[in-house]
């Protein structure tokens, strides 16, 4: 068997307690349902450092688990200048993430960066290109993300493999 290099995705949203370990964990579950795990390296960062050691909210891990994804042993971090060297992509959740996460970008930085639903070919029939944040909705705002969610890790389960 020919050993390839693992493809490293990160995950960027604002906080990194809702969207992104959601997108990380789900894909993951994915990977590992599929005997795919060790094709991938994923991790996931917010931009702001409100969040950081703490696991993602409640109500995310909640949603995921009712679907059968752990999310409770992750703690969000914030991005830091050497993803943009060490991971091979960097999904930004929402367009305000991906306009950050391009002012950051170092010069000669070799991540690849671009929006999560552009990126998993989501956006034209959606009609929109952006996670929408659901901090501040209700449950039904938790659970319409896990459904783009859950959509978008199918596809890029077969992408990035
Ligand atoms: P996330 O959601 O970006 O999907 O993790 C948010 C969580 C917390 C905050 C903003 C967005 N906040 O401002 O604390």
């Amino acid at each position: 068997m020919i050993a390839t290099r693992p493809t490293s995705v990160l995950f960027v949203c604002l906080g990194n307690i809702c969207r992104s370990p959601l997108a990380e964990g789900v894909l993951r579950h994915k990977a590992e349902e599929n005997g795919l795990a060790e094709q991938f390296l994923l991790d996931s960062a917010g931009i702001g450092a409100w969040h950081v050691g703490n696991p993602p909210d409640r109500r995310m891990v909640a949603t995921a688990h009712s679907h059968g994804t752990d999310l409770s042993r992750l703690r969000a971090r914030q991005i830091g200048l050497e993803d943009y060297y060490a991971f091979d992509l960097i999904l930004a959740l929402d367009r305000n993430n991906l306009a950050d996460l391009r002012k950051s970008q170092p010069r000669d930085g070799t991540a690849e960066l671009a929006l999560y639903l552009d990126y998993c070919g989501l956006s034209q029939r959606l009609g929109f290109n952006e996670v929408p944040d659901p901090y501040y909705g209700g449950r039904d705002a938790f659970e319409d993300v896990y459904q783009m969610v859950d959509e978008a890790s199918d596809i890029l389960l077969q992408k990035l493999r």
